[in-house]
């Protein structure tokens, strides 16, 4: 979900819209806001996107100096206008936005329940909400301690805010588990999940710290924690500009952050990687850290999603360049199944917004039994990245778009950058091979920017396969968790179901699957694994099955097996998979646009996932 709230001088609902669209690709089942009008408190909800709110309050009085505002990803509840933020006191006098879960919501509407409370929606928000209520009316305080109170009692995940009918200049906002920034400006103080709404508007921001209690009003801002007592704010400069959360002449946010990734795999080697010095240097990993991550006995990668995949085509690398054995867990399986953590183990937590509440929790927990974090992160100041002992971002700028496509490859430029450190710390890589690997590092942005070039003739490709039913997705080694990326990029974007698989696995089932319908997409560049893949390829063939590969230049043996080739530039195959999940990105972006759906919101997903 996203949240945004402004209290200032200004029309508040324009800021407030605008902010909304921002923090869509958060969230975009409901949208609503919550502002106060001559003096009464009001709410516009509406199921659907942001636009669908637009076209609801068209023509109504929405003039006012603070709202609250809320774009929905359903938890609790069936998206619909009922279930949209925001939710109401009973009184009506109170409204709240709110990002997260509340675990215990069901014992706390039993109680409210009994004491002659009624609900209007399915959703926890509206029983804290109401929840406040009851402690304002049975304690005799006002909002704020209701609030603190209430919360000490909550068990689960959420920011939230509330506007008050009785107090129309404050805004109140709270914190614990999912993320809440605050922009400072002159007479005027804005609240966001992330830093996009702000931005426009001032450079200034507070990260908000869970178990705190923002109190904001036009020239005033206090910071309090659960005890109330006052915290110095601690503000920062952003360093992100608005160019960078717009779209820039592209038709989608997700085209343009695929034709980015030369600048950004670039920008994420910028200043650690000299090709020409032969040096490497990570200014996060330094001293103890530097000297523990040397040492480790074992590194634990701790992910979800995209990022996950990551994990995995690290794992490959460090096992081979470092000498340690690497472990790739989920970070909602990790966080459950008391995994084993010891001395000398190092985990790296890797997360394009930082925020992700499974791998946050996952962290957080590894961290209390000792071991060593570091963190990779997109989103500077995030939480995973506050939490992590250590680590490098990845500096690939905001990604909009929801399926995630630079944020990745930037993971993979600053895993291969630890991986080559690692080794060269410990001795495990000669220094031929260790300059040989930072050239060709150096050298994969330009091969990038290539491989865009065939954004076209994949289109074309995309037109042929773009009815299939399923599609199978193969690469071995290095190419495997490539092979993965790209069957999630498909499914996310084109609906289609798509299965990613070790090639040689495939005969250990999806092989089932192989008839003329179903295209099979081999990641098959030049490497250790080339002649093993090519036997596949003819295992499929010998079954009828379509197959489009991705190839290195002057690949004559699978350009005459293959219906399809996408032909990349040569690169080693420890750096390969930056470049080889180029044409799976595209082939994504061209299928889910050809059949009209809206890429850069993928139904049922969200871009940051701030909930278990
Ligand atoms: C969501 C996003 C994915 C992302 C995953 C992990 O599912 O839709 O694109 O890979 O979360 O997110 P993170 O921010 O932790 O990398």
């Amino acid at each position: 979900c996203g949240i945004v709230a402004y209290v200032g001088q200004r029309e508040a609902y324009p800021v407030v819209l605008k902010g909304l669209k921002r923090l869509e690709y958060r969230g975009y089942d409901s949208a609503g806001v919550a502002l106060i009008n001559d003096g009464s408190l009001k709410v516009y909800k509406k199921q659907g996107k942001v636009a669908e709110l637009e076209d609801f309050v068209t023509g109504k009085n929405l003039s006012s100096q603070i709202a609250i505002g809320h774009t929905r990803w359903a938890t609790h509840g069936e998206p619909c206008d009922r279930n949209a933020h925001p939710h109401l006191s009973g009184d009506g006098k109170l409204a709240m936005v709110h990002n997260g879960i509340i675990e215990n919501y069901a014992q706390l509407k039993q109680e409210l329940l009994k004491k002659g409370h009624t609900f209007t929606s399915d959703t926890d928000t509206e029983v804290l909400m109401h929840f406040i209520e009851e402690i304002k009316h049975s304690n005799q305080c006002g909002t704020e301690e209701a609030m603190r109170i209430a919360l000490k009692r909550v068990v689960g995940a959420y920011v939230i805010l509330i506007v008050d009918q009785d107090n129309p200049g404050t805004l109140l906002a709270a914190r614990k588990g999912s993320p809440l920034v605050i922009g400072v400006g002159k007479g005027e103080h804005f609240l966001a999940s992330d830093a996009s709404p702000i931005v426009e508007y001032t450079k200034e921001v507070v990260y908000v710290n869970d178990y705190e209690i923002a109190i904001l009003r036009a020239d005033e801002l206090i910071l309090k924690n659960i005890s109330n007592e006052v915290q110095t704010p601690y503000i920062q400069k952003l360093d992100i500009e608005l160019a960078a959360i717009e779209k820039g002449g592209y038709d989608h946010f997700m085209l343009k952050e695929i034709f980015e990734q030369p600048q950004t795999i670039f920008d994420s080697l910028r200043g650690r990687l000299d090709a020409k010095q032969g040096t490497l240097t990570l200014g996060g990993i330094r001293g103890e850290y530097e000297d523990m991550l040397k040492n480790a006995k074992r590194i634990i990668m701790v992910a979800c999603g995209t990022s996950w995949h990551a994990g995995l085509i690290a794992e490959y690398v460090i096992e081979e360049l470092c000498r340690i054995p690497v472990e790739v867990e989920y970070a909602s399986e990790f966080r459950y199944r008391n995994p084993v953590i010891g001395e000398g183990d190092v985990i790296i937590a890797i997360s394009q917004s930082g925020e992700t509440a499974d791998t946050l929790v996952a962290i957080e927990a590894a961290k209390k039994k000792g071991a060593i974090i570091l963190g990779v992160c997109n989103v500077v100041g995030s939480s995973i990245a506050r939490l992590s002992h250590a680590g490098a971002y990845t500096h690939a700028g905001p990604e909009i778009g929801v399926a995630s496509t630079k944020a990745f490859t930037a993971q993979l430029a600053v895993l291969n950058m630890i991986a080559l450190k690692i080794a060269k710390d410990r001795g495990t890589i000669t220094d031929q091979r260790y300059q040989y690997l930072l050239n060709e590092l150096d050298a994969i942005s330009d091969k990038v920017a290539t491989a865009l070039k065939l954004s076209d003739s994949i289109a074309a490709i995309a037109a042929k396969y773009k009815d299939a039913r399923d599609f199978l997705y193969l690469g071995r080694g290095y190419n495997f968790p490539v092979a993965l990326e790209g069957a999630l990029k498909l499914k996310e974007i084109s609906y289609i179901h798509a299965e990613g698989y070790p090639a040689a696995e495939m005969k250990h089932g999806p092989i089932a699957l192989v008839d003329e319908h179903l295209p099979v997409v081999f990641v098959a560049t030049k490497d250790s694994y080339y002649e093993k893949i090519v036997s596949n390829i003819q295992e499929i063939k010998a079954r009828k099955g379509k197959v489009i590969a991705v190839v290195t230049e002057g690949d004559e043996t699978i350009r005459g097996l293959a219906d399809d080739v996408i032909v990349v530039p040569e690169a080693d195959e420890l750096v390969a998979p930056i470049l080889s999940v180029i044409p799976m990105q595209l082939l994504a972006y061209h299928v889910g646009v050809q059949k009209g759906y809206d890429v850069d919101k993928p139904r049922n997903l969200a871009k940051s996932v701030t909930v278990e």
